[in-house]
């Protein structure tokens, strides 16, 4: 019996990184999957990956910064499925790099309707059906720069930090309904963002992984092993918890 046996889980940002991986474990652990995405072509990717190796999954293409699309996502699980037990508010942008009074107003915009509004809207929705049904887990991605400070990502922390806060208010809002919410707070992880991030260069990435206590990137993989933990009965006792999967980084 898997950890996630039957139970209905919904991911977002799931054609990429951290997204792609938590669905992999998870239909491996059992759970029927809702996987969501903009980038369609990688999403139906996926969800063709995990249904070959004989899991459930399902795509819809979903942008989680308009709130029409993330309602019928919602709408969609449990219409698909019957239920939603499980939320991985995971898809962010990591926007533009510089210091704030050279960014741009857009960018700010933009990185907050993505890596906030988005986990605001997709709890929003989430909820209500939850509470129908008697409970759910929501895992929200936030980041070790909604703990810190990151150098040039004045919009990216601003919005990791609010999730943060977000994901303990609704941890509070909802622990009389049997609703456990969570974030995950990764340190440097090897994925597509990071490669963007770097522009692909070895020696930026190779800077980032001596900032770090244990020397190298984290794996999609290593989020998705806390991110089960946090989705699973296991977790019962866990809400409002903002953990960190970081080789250390914030330690210091
Ligand atoms: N990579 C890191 O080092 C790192 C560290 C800490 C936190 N994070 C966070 O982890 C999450 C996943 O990042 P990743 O590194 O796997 O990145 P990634 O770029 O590999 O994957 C992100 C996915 O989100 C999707 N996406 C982007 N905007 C979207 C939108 N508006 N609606 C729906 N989907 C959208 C993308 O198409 C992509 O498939 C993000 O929230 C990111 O901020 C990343």
């Amino acid at each position: 019996m898997g950890r996630l046996d039957r139970k209905v889980a919904v991911i977002t940002g799931a054609a990429s990184g951290m997204g792609r991986a938590t669905a992999r474990r998870f239909a491996a652990e059992g759970a029927r999957l809702l996987l969501a995405d903009i980038d369609a072509a990688r999403g139906e990717e996926v969800t063709g990956v995990i249904t070959a190796a004989g899991g459930t999954a399902t795509f819809i293409r979903a942008d989680v910064s308009r709130a029409g699309d993330v309602r019928a996502m919602v709408t969609s699980a449990v219409e698909h499925y019957g239920a939603l037990d499980v939320l991985f508010n995971n898809a962010g942008i990591e926007g533009e790099s510089g210091r704030l009074a050279d960014s741009s107003e857009e960018n700010f915009d933009r990185v907050l309707a993505v890596n906030l509004k988005g986990v605001f809207l997709g709890m929003k929705y989430a909820i209500p059906e939850m509470l129908d049904r008697g409970g759910g887990s929501i895992i929200n991605n936030a980041s070790v720069a909604g703990l810190v400070g990151w150098l040039g990502g004045n919009a990216y922390s601003a919005a990791k930090g609010g999730v943060v806060t977000l994901t303990k208010t609704a941890a509070l809002d909802y622990a009389r309904g049997n609703i456990r919410v969570n974030c995950v707070c990764p340190g440097v992880i090897h994925t597509d963002l990071l490669e963007r991030v770097t522009g692909g260069v070895a020696v930026a990435r190779e800077r980032l992984e001596r900032m770090q206590p244990v020397p190298h990137l984290g794996s999609p993989e290593d989020v998705a092993a806390l991110v089960l933990f946090l989705a699973s009965d296991e977790a019962r006792f866990v809400t409002g918890a903002a953990l960190t999967v970081d080789g250390g980084y914030t330690a210091r």
